[in-house]
């Protein structure tokens, strides 16, 4: 939420207004990098206030965990059709919220949605390794050849383009379901994987992420807020 920035200065430094107004005619005080001038609007929650270059402490992440349920989109913007943010309050929304990495419209399960862009890109990055584990139901029996190639890396040829996956885990459940553990998440990532041994998906939820299991009490379409120690299973 928006307010002057006298007021959140006052409040977060513990400083009198008159204090206050002396660092912003010094020019000291920045909100996303601009100097501050005095009687402006400045979002704490979104948008980062310096003094003298250090961030002051007020700015506040919201972290959700989200049990996504099928036919929403991992967007911002659905361009009409429902979002994932539509499942969240607006004045948690107004926060600056995006969604850390997508699922299909047709998958359900873990989804972290955050207004923190460093703790996103650590969850997406591909270069983090960050394991995210899937459970699969598919059209026919899972072989062993097949868990062999997925567990060994299996080459990617398909109408959305080429790609070596990198090694997979996998953990049978039955013959024609399984828990998938990768480690990348590119267009229809695990759908593809199964596709190229010749398998459909037809159920797709998402379980985990590194450290972060989707909490069993929450029902598809519910969210809660991470508590401290999930936040810090992600760092
Ligand atoms: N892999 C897919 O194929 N779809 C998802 O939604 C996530 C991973």
């Amino acid at each position: 939420m928006s307010e002057r920035i006298e007021k959140i200065l006052a409040r977060e430094l513990n400083e009198p207004r008159s204090r206050v107004k002396t660092l912003l005619q010094k020019g000291q005080v920045t909100v996303d990098g601009v100097v501050a001038r005095a009687g402006q609007q400045a979002d704490p929650d979104t948008q980062e206030i310096c003094l003298a270059g250090e961030p002051i402490a007020c700015r506040a992440f919201v972290y959700l965990m989200l049990n996504k349920p099928t036919g929403v989109l991992s967007a911002t913007d659905g361009k009409g059709e429902p979002t994932v943010l539509d499942l969240v309050p607006s004045a948690l929304r107004r926060k600056g919220l995006f969604p850390a990495g997508r699922l299909d419209k047709d998958t359900e399960g873990l989804l972290v949605i955050t207004s923190d862009g460093q703790l996103a890109h650590r969850i997406i990055s591909p270069k983090h390794e960050v394991g995210k584990v899937y459970y699969a139901r598919l059209d026919g029996e899972l072989t062993d050849e097949d868990v062999a190639a997925l567990e060994a890396g299996i080459h990617i040829r398909d109408a959305d383009g080429e790609f070596d996956a990198r090694p997979a885990q996998i953990d049978r459940d039955g013959g024609d379901a399984a828990y998938i553990r990768v480690t990348e998440g590119k267009y229809h990532q695990v759908k593809r994987m199964f596709a190229a041994r010749g398998k459909q998906v037809v159920y797709l939820k998402r379980m985990a992420i590194g450290g972060l299991a989707l909490d069993p009490d929450l029902q598809p379409g519910e969210w809660r807020e991470l508590t401290e120690e999930e936040v810090r299973l992600l760092e």
